[in-house]
């Protein structure tokens, strides 16, 4: 399916030095599975664009500042800094046992970033982009403090559900702004709160629409990220409040002919500043000629941002109009994931209901198994779940009862038969074959869709057992010598083109089967030629890459979770019972039609019905269902939102650009809030989509 109406520049490679971020992790509380996704989604995308020959940065760090961090450092009764320090150090150890290898790894409150950030607001300063404004900011009398952000609790004006002071996070969505929540309460002493005067500065982000709506058209990347900052900006734009009234954050810098004022900056004003400081470090430490930080972020760099879907606003609207009020590149992409669950049911660090990062390992797993879990589960903006029948199946079924099984089937053979790579050339169809992988690799990197780019890979290798099975060179052997060499000459090159195009996926199983080929050096630093390019003559006895999971495994895996969470309860003694279970979807078989119905309906019934053909324009999934997406569709008269009940069954980002059959005169409804304007058609358990078969036009009747 075609998405070229969301590429707006040359594909990858490019010429200038790319840039991969990940969303900053707060230095607050332990990693699980569930915050991994983004990561390894982002490193899943640094490693493809490099193995696409693409020079690329992949920088991340450690966010320390804001109240996410104060708050949880003042319940444990130690200094913000102490406290985001020690998470940092355990960020800064974990990942690269995930194999997430950022090129720089750094934290918000070094003194890069100290300097970078003041040195970005003072450039906003100078070019008039904040000013200073009196506004009523949230107070408890009794604590004597301000209320900045997640310190006061209220209603959020936008959609009425709980919200923190910052953000609507259990609602809508949205930022608000200080002052913004309604019926405000200190999460300190749990009193109402008082409003208070106070001077605060303010980015003109109101200034940057025109601009913003400019990039949004230019923007790439996954569909939320590309579509959901419409709607804010039809709302309109507040102006930003970038300063707070705390001790704990970057000081706002010392401005020429004003008095200093005592606040710091918004955490989210510094922490994605951490983007650029990372880059930088990276430069000052392999040096410019090898990658130049100045070029990436002040003239032409590409700019791909991995993040959450949680903080689109912030990557969308407030951080390119940065940017852009200091002259530096903006953005090209930005890939939100969707969120992830477990068992059907949210993570729930309180109630220690997770898989934690480190238990993981320490229970012994391989980490591609989990980054090929969270890369391929599903569409990157899609939601996950995690459980460990799912994670035991995919692991059985597909690495180790596809790839694993490919590869260890046709090395074993090749080294016993002719103690490595027979000496022939690789016959066509298998050279097509694994051109055609390559070619799904690139379009999953230009797509952003790192699903994609793991599934290049597995198909390649299903390819590669239907082939050997296919042709037996077992029973040729012996037979016809030339024909054996022939086939198993094949499966050798289809084994170092997974190798190859695995290696983003599964970088450490990649680098074994690469030493296993009988290669030098290491699968990390090849490009997709690779993937066609000769073998070594010789190797030895292959082992095996994959191991499978047993079923008693995951039963033991389970009661571990359970009783831990049985655990946490009774600790807590907390009566809070979680309501979001998943619907199971039970697969019923349809194995009787359903009979025609006896009443016909004239000919001008039918008529009645406006059917037209539409096309999807864009398509976004509604967060707080299972099931519905909201679908802008041109039916050629007028773009019409349609919402349908297909999210589970249709890779979301596909959507766009599928011609499809609209009844365009039903009666309008509203679900989940939102309205519906028209009726999608599609066939069956599946939803099937109907479309047409030649190229009739956006808007064309059917009759
Ligand atoms: N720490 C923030 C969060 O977890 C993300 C910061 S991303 C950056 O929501 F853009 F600010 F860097
Ligand atoms: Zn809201």
């Amino acid at each position: 399916m075609s998405s070229k109406d969301t590429h707006t520049r040359e594909p990858f490679p490019a010429n200038a030095p790319a840039v991969v971020t990940c969303g900053l992790p707060y230095a607050n509380g332990d990693l699980h599975i569930g915050h991994l996704r983004t990561y390894v989604g982002g490193d899943v995308y640094a490693r493809a664009l490099e193995s696409l020959g693409q020079e690329t940065a992949f920088v991340c760090g450690s966010d320390m500042h804001g109240t996410p961090v104060a708050v949880n450092a003042e319940k444990e009764g130690t200094s913000p800094e102490e406290f985001a320090l020690a998470w940092h150090a355990q960020y800064e150890e974990t990942f690269p046992r995930f194999d997430v290898d950022f090129d720089n790894y750094g934290h918000t409150h070094d003194a890069t970033n100290t300097e970078t950030t003041q040195e970005f607001v003072r450039t906003l300063e100078e070019n008039d982009h904040v000013y200073e404004k009196e506004i009523k900011v949230a107070y408890d009398p009794e604590a004597e403090q301000s209320l900045p952000d997640r310190y006061v609790e209220g209603t959020c004006p936008y959609c009425g559900e709980l919200a923190r002071g910052d953000e609507c996070d259990e609602g809508c969505g949205r930022h608000l702004e200080p002052g913004e929540i309604e019926e405000p309460r200190s999460t300190v002493t749990g009193n109402p709160a008082e409003y208070r005067d106070q001077t605060h500065k303010f980015f003109r982000v109101s200034e940057f629409e025109e601009y913003l709506s400019g990039f949004l058209d230019r923007l790439e990347g996954t569909a939320n990220a590309r579509n959901q900052p419409r709607g804010w900006l039809e709302d309109g734009l507040r102006d930003w409040c970038i300063t707070r009234d705390m001790d704990w954050g970057i000081d706002y810098p010392e401005i020429e002919g004003e008095e200093p004022t005592d606040l710091v900056l918004y955490v989210w004003v510094d922490a994605p500043i951490e983007y650029v400081s990372s880059t930088k470090q990276y430069t000052e430490r392999v040096g410019a000629d090898e990658y130049d930080w100045q070029r990436a972020w002040r003239e032409d760099g590409e700019i791909v941002h991995v993040i959450g879907r949680d903080i689109i606003q912030h990557h969308t609207v407030f951080w390119p109009a940065m940017l852009r009020g200091v002259d530096y590149t903006e953005p090209r992409a930005v890939m939100a994931s969707g969120f992830m669950t477990l068992d059907g049911d949210g993570f729930s660090t309180s109630r220690n209901r997770a898989v934690w990062a480190r238990e993981y390992l320490d229970e012994g797993f391989h980490p591609d198994l989990l980054r090929y879990y969270l890369a391929t589960n599903g569409g990157f903006q899609q939601d996950v779940d995690f459980s460990w029948e799912k994670f035991r199946d995919r692991v059985n079924n597909e690495l180790v009862g596809t790839v694993g099984n490919f590869l260890y089937r046709s090395l074993l053979f090749a080294h016993r038969n002719f103690e490595g790579t027979p000496e022939t050339e690789v016959s066509d169809e298998v050279t097509a074959q694994i051109e055609s992988a390559v070619a799904d690799f690139e379009a999953g990197v230009n797509d952003y869709s790192v699903r994609q780019i793991g599934n290049a890979t597995v198909e390649l290798a299903r390819f590669g057992n239907e082939y050997i099975q296919r042709e037996e060179p077992w029973n040729l052997v012996g037979e016809d010598d030339e024909a054996a060499a022939q086939v198993i000459r094949d499966c050798v090159q289809i084994a170092k083109a997974v190798a190859v195009l695995f290696e983003p996926i599964a970088p450490g199983t990649s680098e074994e089967l690469w030493s296993q080929i009988g290669e030098d050096g290491s699968v990390h630093d090849v490009t997709t030629d690779a993937a066609l390019a000769a073998p070594p003559r010789d190797f030895g006895a292959p082992a095996e890459l994959y191991e499978k999971i047993e079923d008693e495994r995951v039963e033991e895996l389970n009661a571990k979770l359970e009783s831990r969470v049985a655990e946490a309860a009774t600790d807590e003694d907390a009566g809070e019972t979680e309501n979001v279970e998943a619907e199971a979807d039970g697969e019923s078989a349809m194995s009787d039609i359903e009979p025609v119905a006896d009443d016909r309906i004239s000919f001008d019934e039918f008529q009645d019905l406006d059917l037209r053909i539409g096309e999807i324009l864009a398509a976004e999934p509604i967060e707080d269902s299972d099931k519905l997406v909201k679908l802008t569709v041109d039916i050629g008269v007028e773009e019409r939102q349609i919402v349908a009940g297909i999210k589970q069954l249709h890779d979301v980002d596909d959507l766009p650009g599928t011609k499809v059959v609209i009844v365009a005169n039903l009666e309008k409804a509203e679900l989940f809030g939102h309205e519906s304007n028209g009726m999608l058609l599609a066939a069956g358990e599946d939803a099937d989509l109907l479309t047409t078969h030649g190229d009739s036009s956006v808007g064309t009747k059917i009759r």
